[in-house]
Order: structure tokens, then C-alpha cells, then sequence
């Protein structure tokens, strides 16, 4: 019943807003135009933009970003140190919007030029949003905020599922200046309450794979306890009615009535643009903070020239806003660019695993981004879905978010891209801000590795770090991967705690960025990402701490003690493998478990609970009482005849303990 409703909606009507230009007919839309061009670089190849941008990274970016970005006020100084210690600040003295950068320069030229095809839930139901439409959507939104007092520097959180109307919500912020923290509409209550800190912005309900997701429900649980909470708008996704509160504000009818004209905000280059919140080795997740210019210009260069986007392109980036990923590749790099960015509302098997390709076909895509964990999933259906569905627009296919292995990038490669598109392999971080390690750009026809990142941006110098600290030079060599130099889309801060910043990042390799990744160098001079090496795990592309999960747990009853590990799974990637202790007297373990399990999907979302969970009499420790995971993994990962160093273990004998659970474990279920 409710479905239903959602699915009848007319698509103008599911924008949430009462847009004055009406829905144009998909044929008699552009989506080219000559205005807004990527962004451009000084003229050079390859290899003299590498060299250049390697040997003087400030003189580099401030020519690109002259060039790129429309600025109020020009910059007096392209890169500084920063005096507390951390990444470097750039284009000081600098003004400019975001939004304008986004929006109005494309509109001036070519207004009708299509920015965002939102592909929603129901195949066939895509509404076509252009660029004079999303300004007036922006506008309207930002104007309903200040309307409620929202000013420059205020923390929205936006919790919504992506959407023309929810890109036109992290456009509004920039446009006065208030600082967006999107939540990925999967995170619980307790998730979002501790992200929420002025407003939010929500859908009544969210749909997804044909399900209903109760958005406005959740928030209403977060608000309980967050007494700061000023406003929630509530913008309608379906037509179901939810509880309306004091404190919640109908988003369209306040929209309906704010004018479409906003002035944007004059901001300084260093003003902070958004915070995301991501997965750290310890503690609780930190508000990663990205400002304005350096990160805009980072994500759209980026952009132009990893995947290799032509103005007309159609550009489709299949992640949700509530990461990194559609931060920089569905909203702000592509919108920089003038670009046509495809907002996909589903799932890679809604309805059926032919999803992406017909989307390909019916959308003429050119540029398809997605994850390998869909790769995955995907391939074990067969090639004919894929196969049916034309896909000879594609001319780019990249891969972000975890290492793509390699059968999955065969797939990828030869079944959907029928051996003639460029794969790229893209690496970075919600800390880098935008690619730092991809295929391409590279020299004209330059080789491709399978499943390999391979080769830095412009500007970015990576170096491998021996356990000392000391530069590994050479070939053929692996280390902790660091970053040399400053780059523009460099995260500046967490949110109100710069030490932590300087300690998670700076401190383990003074001088240096850590990723917090292990990399190995070919024998050709290319990177291998060979993943994580702290305890932080991949879970379907998506950044957990094991000891967040582990604290999800914590507050149990009868579970005194627990250790999460990450193990490799076949379509995730990884999975979450839980170690516990339960008190002598506990008798229902089974219950235990699956109180457990809720108390991770309520605690934080549901795709960080953990497969499996195996009761054990006490936990590897070492005589200081710290757990030895690295034990727990060779056991899950089968190498326990080959366990390294454990001498420094409290009681050795823990170890055939451990063994024997897992293995009892084991022949209990299909693991
Ligand atoms: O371990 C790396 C892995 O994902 C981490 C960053 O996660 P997050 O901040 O959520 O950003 C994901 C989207 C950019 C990295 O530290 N990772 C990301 N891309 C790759 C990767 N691992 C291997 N290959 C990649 N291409």
C-alpha cells in the first residue's frame, strides 16, 4: 500500500518542489552545452603536468585554479603550512561560492543544459533536473533556511536519500555558507543523534530496491537526544504522511513560498565547506572537514581527468551522498564542471541484476563509477543481463572504495565494457578529498594493470615507509603508503579536534600524510593498494572501526569482552568476524548473539554487524592486557600453522583454546 503510493508519485512532484519550468521531455533537453567547461590545466601532457605539479605544487595549483574556478576575489597565496601543524591551507585570501562555481556560471551560458538525471527507485521513471532548475531549487532552500535564522558557519545535517532535492540541499549550505554533514540514510538513530548538530534536513520516508525506509522515524528517535536540534525540514519522498512535530518544518511549502533568487555568500577559500563523518582505528567516528576552494578544485579536476569527461558527457557515479564518493563525483566535482551527473536512488539488483546496464542503455551513460562489491554480486547472475542491454556509450568504467580483485575486474572489464573501455582503478580517501592514485591521467595509450591503482594525480607524491620511519626507495618494495607533498582536496581538520587530525595523520611519519594504508611498488614504478593497516575494515566499500563495533557491544550484559576482526568475504569484500567472552553463568548463547547483533544495527547500521560471532573462554592478550587480533586473523583466515611471534602473550596455551572454539564453530555452520 504504501509502496504503491510512493511509486505513483508523478516525478515533478517527487522533486519536492513546485518547479516553475515544468518537466521537459528528455529529447528536447541538452546535456551538452557551450558553457561551464571542465576544469582546465595549463597546457603540457602527462608527464609535464606530473613533473611540474611533483616539483612546485603551489605554483601548479594556483595556475589551475585560476583558470577552473570562478572567484569573487583572487588569491594572494597559493599553499601555506598550517601553524597548528597538519595539512596546508590554500588559495589564501581567496573568495569565492561554491554553488556559484556549481550553478550560476553554467546557467549564464546554458541554462537548459541537463545537470542531474535522477534515476529513482522504479526503472523508466528518471526525472531530468537542468541547471536553471537545481539554481532555483537551491535557492529556494536556502532562502526556507535563512528563513529559520540558519547562517554561515551553522552545521546542517542532511539526511536524505539522494536526490535532486537533497544535492539542492548541500548546495543551499554552500550557498550561505553553512556547513553540510550528510549521514547516509543506512545510519541508525544513535549514528545520526551523535552527527546532528544544529538542523537536518530528512525525507519522510526513503524508497530503495522497492522498500520503504522510514527516515523521518529515525530522526525523530535521534532528536530525543540531541536538545540542540533546532529545526527538522521534513521534504516528502513519498506520499505517505508521517508525524509532524514543534520543531518540524514542511520543506516544499515553505520552499513554494522563499523567493528563487539567493545571494550567494562571499566565502573565504578556508571556510570550512562540509564535515563527513568516517571510520577511525580508535574511538568514535571523526567529523572529517573539507573546505571550500581547495576541495572544489580537487574533485573537479579530478573528475575531468581521471575518467576523461567531455563536455555532453553523461556521467554515472552510482554512490550515495552519504560518502565521499558522491560528495566529490555525483555532486560537486561533476557540477563543477558543468557536467550531467546521474543520481541512482536503487540497487544494483532492483529489479532484477540487469539494473545498472539498462539504466546504461536507456540513459546513454558514458562514464559508469560504482564498487567492486556490486561487481561482485553481480557477476555470480550470469553475463546476460548484461548483455542484453546496449551499452556502447560507455567509454570510461572506474572502480573506488576497496581493492577490486581480479576476477571482478576481468567482468568489469571484458563483459561490461566489452574490452574497449578504459578501467580505472581509483584510490583515495574521504581524507584525500578526491583521487589520488588511478590508472589515467597518463601518457596517451600508457599500459593498464588489471586491478591496480598505479599511478599518482598531479601533484601527489606517494612514498612507502619502512617500520623506522625511514623512505623505502626503489622497486619492487612495500610499506606503509604516505603522501609527500600538500594537495588542494587535503581534509583540514576533525571537526573540534585539530590534535586528533595531526595525531591520526602526521604524527606516525613526521612530514608525511599516512593513509593508514599498506602499498606495494611494482617493479615498473607503479602503487598496489594492499590494504588496511590499522583496525579499521571494508565492509561492501564502506569504512568501519572494529573497535566501534566492538563498543556497540560493550554496554551487553552478559558479554564482558570482545574482539572484532575483519575476514575476507567473497561479495563484501570484507565482513565483520566477532570474538566473544560471555559470563561463566550465561546459558541462552544463541539469544546472546542475536541481542548482540541488533545492538550493532541500532548502535550504528546494519551492515556493520557481524557475520559471525564465536564464543571463546578468554581472548589472546598480551602480558600489558592488550587483544592480539593479528592471532584472531590467522585463525579465521586458516594460517594458525603459521601464527609468527607469540611469546609476548600472556598464556600461549589461549591460542588451542581458540582454535578448538573456531573450529567447533565451524562445523556448526555452513563457514
Ligand atoms: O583502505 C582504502 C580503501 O578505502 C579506504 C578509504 O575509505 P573511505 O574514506 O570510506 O573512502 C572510500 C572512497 C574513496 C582507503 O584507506 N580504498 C579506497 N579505494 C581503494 C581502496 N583500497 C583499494 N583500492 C582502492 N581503489
Amino acid at each position: 500500500m504504501a509502496l504503491a503510493a510512493a511509486r505513483a508519485r508523478l516525478p515533478l512532484r517527487a522533486l519536492g518542489c513546485p518547479l516553475p519550468h515544468g518537466l521537459v521531455p528528455v529529447a528536447a533537453r541538452r546535456c551538452c552545452g557551450e558553457a561551464g567547461g571542465p576544469a582546465a590545466l595549463p597546457p603540457g601532457g602527462y608527464g609535464v603536468w606530473q613533473e611540474r605539479a611533483a616539483r612546485d605544487p603551489a605554483g601548479f595549483w594556483a595556475e589551475v585554479a585560476r583558470g577552473a574556478l570562478r572567484w569573487d576575489s583572487p588569491f594572494h597565496t597559493a599553499c601555506q603550512a598550517c601553524p597548528a601543524g597538519g595539512a596546508a591551507r590554500w588559495f589564501l585570501g581567496g573568495r569565492l561560492n561554491v554553488s556559484v562555481n556549481c550553478l550560476d556560471q553554467h546557467v549564464e551560458k546554458s541554462p537548459d543544459r541537463v545537470a542531474l538525471i535522477w534515476e529513482r527507485d522504479e526503472p523508466g521513471t528518471a526525472v531530468h533536473v537542468t541547471y536553471r532548475e537545481l539554481l532555483d531549487l537551491t535557492c529556494r532552500l536556502a532562502n526556507t533556511l535563512k528563513k529559520y535564522g540558519i547562517q554561515k558557519g551553522d552545521k546542517v545535517a542532511i539526511y536524505m536519500s539522494v536526490s535532486p532535492l537533497s544535492v539542492a540541499a548541500m548546495l543551499a549550505c554552500a550557498r550561505i555558507g553553512a556547513v553540510h554533514t550528510v549521514v547516509f540514510a543506512g545510519f541508525s538513530a544513535e549514528s545520526l543523534a551523535g552527527r546532528i548538530i544544529d538542523s537536518v534536513i530528512t525525507y519522510n520516508q526513503a524508497v530503495r530496491g522497492g522498500r520503504i525506509i522510514e527516515l523521518k522515524r529515525t530522526v525523530d528517535e535521534a532528536v530525543k537526544n540531541c536538545p540542540s536540534i533546532k529545526h527538522v525540514f521534513v521534504a516528502q519522498r513519498t506520499d505517505n504522511k508521517v508525524w509532524m512535530g514543534d520543531r518540524d518544518i514542511p520543506l516544499e511549502e515553505e520552499m513554494a513560498k522563499a523567493a528563487s533568487v539567493c545571494a550567494p555568500e562571499s566565502m573565504d577559500s578556508e571556510d570550512m565547506l562540509f564535515m563527513l563523518y568516517t571510520s577511525g582505528s580508535t574511538g568514535k567516528p571523526k567529523g572529517i572537514v573539507h573546505t571550500q576552494a581547495g576541495y572544489l578544485l580537487y574533485s573537479a579536476v579530478t573528475h575531468k581527468y581521471v575518467f576523461d569527461y567531455q563536455q555532453g558527457d553523461v556521467f554515472g557515479c552510482v554512490a550515495d551522498i552519504g560518502w565521499i564518493t558522491g560528495h566529490s563525483y555525483v555532486v560537486y566535482g561533476p557540477l563543477c564542471n558543468g557536467a550531467t551527473s546521474v543520481l541512482f536512488e536503487s540497487t544494483p539488483v532492483y529489479p532484477d541484476p540487469g539494473r545498472y546496464w539498462e539504466m546504461v542503455q536507456r540513459l546513454k551513460i558514458n562514464q559508469f563509477y560504482g564498487a567492486p562489491t556490486a561487481i561482485r554480486l553481480l557477476l555470480n547472475y550470469g553475463e546476460e543481463w548484461v548483455k542484453k542491454y546496449d551499452r556502447s556509450s560507455l567509454k570510461t568504467l572506474g572502480s573506488v572504495g576497496e581493492p577490486i580483485n581480479n576476477e571482478a575486474w576481468q567482468w568489469f572489464y571484458h563483459v561490461v565494457g566489452e574490452g574497449r573501455c578504459t578501467l580505472v582503478d581509483t584510490w583515495w580517501q574521504t581524507e584525500t578529498g578526491g583521487i589520488c592514485i588511478a590508472p589515467r591521467p597518463s601518457e596517451e595509450k600508457a599500459e593498464i594493470v588489471p586491478a591496480m591503482a598505479m599511478r599518482p594525480f598531479f601533484g601527489i607524491v606517494p612514498v612507502l615507509m619502512d617500520d623506522n620511519g625511514k623512505v623505502i626507495e626503489g622497486v619492487d618494495v612495500s610499506g606503509a603508503l604516505c603522501i609527500a607533498q600538500p594537495w588542494p582536496g587535503m581534509a583540514r581538520t576533525i571537526f573540534g579536534d585539530h590534535q586528533r587530525f595531526v595525531d591520526a595523520y602526521f604524527k606516525a611519519y613526521p612530514g608525511y600524510y599516512f593513509t593508514g594504508d599498506g602499498a606495494y611498488r611494482t617493479k615498473k614504478g607503479y602503487y598496489q593498494i594492499t590494504g588496511r593497516m590499522d583496525d579499521v575494515i571494508n565492509i561492501s566499500g564502506h569504512r568501519l572501526g572494529t573497535a566501534e563495533i566492538e563498543d556497540a557491544m560493550a554496554d551487553h550484559p552478559e558479554v564482558p569482552e570482545t574482539a572484532v576482526i575483519g575476514y575476507p568475504h567473497k561479495i563484501k569484500g570484507e565482513g565483520a568476524f566477532a570474538f566473544i567472552v560471555l559470563k561463566e553463568q550465561t546459558a541462552h548463547t544463541d539469544h546472546v548473539k542475536e541481542e548482540l547483533k541488533t545492538m550493532v544495527a541500532s548502535k550504528i547500521a546494519k551492515y556493520a554487524v557481524p557475520d559471525h560471532i564465536v564464543v571463546v573462554k578468554r581472548l589472546p592478550k598480551t602480558r600489558s592486557g592488550k587483544i592480539m587480533r593479528r592471532l584472531l586473523r590467522k585463525v579465521v583466515t586458516e594460517q594458525s600453522n603459521n601464527m609468527g611471534d607469540v611469546t609476548t602473550l600472556d598464556d600461549p596455551s589461549v591460542v588451542k583454546e581458540i582454535l578448538d572454539a573456531y573450529q567447533k564453530y565451524k562445523e556448526k555452520t555452513s563457514l
